[in-house]
């Protein structure tokens, strides 16, 4: 996407390191901020200065071929390391199994060359990817007789958390670049508001109208019938077809249902796990408590106060209208899965 003209990924190389947009300092500040070893890497993911499931994916990539510019017999405890840096996103563990197998047979320079080789082939892959999401979502939102279409989203899923395009914001990126008139709920999505800061910053930047809602609004909004869809990303789908997304995706699908609003959730191949068969065992994120209990560096809880501070959950597959993926929109069920990855039926347990 472009920048003030000037067009960006949200991660790439340079030279022996890596360059990476700082999210954390959005929307006040576009500062862009060098990885130059592995540790940088893990930094920058647990900090959220690089996040968003395929981004935290491209991120590790990146952060193996750091350790290895180390260290060439640095591969499993590099692995180790960044996969432990985030424990929801199954795009971290596809991206390091995806380089680990690639880089286990070979050794010293020949490991490292095919490191940064597969790191920028994986990210460009990562483009497409949701290229292909977008071209499939924009038949979705074409059939909407209304206009402008409403679209509700949470959290942020759009290019700043993948390399490029985004999941659930590409579709709306081409709508809106197809002359369709489009108009974004943005949910700010507490506690880190990456709606209000990072959705709202994108969709500000490519000129797409919209407007951000307190988390609490969008069931309202659905009643009176200001909500033609919602779409949103996810962490993780299971082989059922349940989707861990943001805290507060759950609450959108249930009110969706109640209101006939499709829910549809937008997702790259490796973004499923296919190794799960019930969203309720994906582990899930708890982050600090002070993210709930201070707000812009502000105690907002009398002194002393507990917060709990759950990052994502998970929606039943149920609720769930239809996946929008890169090899077309399908069900979400197991069924629906490998109708369009029918090479996973041997993985998916019966
Ligand atoms: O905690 P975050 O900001 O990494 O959470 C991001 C999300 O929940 C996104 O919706 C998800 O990763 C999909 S990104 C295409």
């Amino acid at each position: 996407m472009k920048i003030a003209g000037t067009p960006y990924r949200t991660i790439w190389r340079a030279d022996a390191a890596v360059e990476i947009i700082d999210q954390t300092s959005l929307p006040h500040g576009f500062v862009t901020r060098r990885l130059a070893t592995m540790e940088d890497a893990a930094h920058a993911i647990r900090s959220m200065q690089v996040r968003g499931a395929p981004l935290i994916g491209a991120t590790a990539a990146y952060g193996l071929c750091l350790a290895l510019e180390r260290d060439p017999d640095s591969l499993e405890a590099a692995y180790k390391t960044l996969l432990a840096t985030r424990p929801t996103a199954v795009n971290l563990r596809w991206a390091l199994d995806d380089m680990a197998r690639v880089l286990r047979p070979l050794a010293g320079a020949r490991r490292i060359e095919a490191a940064w080789k597969r790191a920028a082939e994986s990210c460009d892959e990562d483009v497409a990817l949701c290229e292909s999401i977008g071209r499939h979502g924009l038949k979705l939102i074409e059939q909407v007789k209304h206009r402008p279409v409403n679209i509700l989203t949470h959290c942020n899923a759009g290019w700043l958390a993948c390399v490029d395009w985004g999941t659930a914001l590409a579709p709306i990126y081409m709508a809106h670049d197809a002359g369709i008139p489009v108009h974004v709920w943005v949910d700010e999505t507490r506690p880190r508001n990456q709606g209000a800061y990072l959705t709202s910053w994108e969709l500000k930047s490519h000129g797409v109208p919209h407007t951000v809602i307190v988390d609490n609004a969008g069931g309202h909004l659905m009643q009176r019938g200001q909500v033609d869809m919602v779409i949103v990303g996810t962490d993780r789908v299971t082989a059922n077809g349940d989707v861990a997304n943001k805290i507060g995706t759950y609450l959108k699908a249930l009110a969706a249902k109640d209101n006939d609003v499709p829910f549809f959730v937008a997702l790259p191949g490796p973004t499923i796990d296919w190794t799960m068969d019930d969203g309720r065992d994906i582990e899930i994120e708890e982050r600090a408590p002070e993210e709930v209990t201070r707000i812009a560096g502000v105690q907002v809880v009398p002194e002393g106060v507990k917060a709990a501070n759950p990052g994502f959950d998970v929606t039943p597959a149920r609720l769930v209208t239809a996946l929008i993926t890169e090899r077309g929109v399908c069900p979400a069920s197991r069924e629906g899965l490998l109708s369009l990855y029918p090479e996973q039926r041997a993985k998916a347990r019966a």
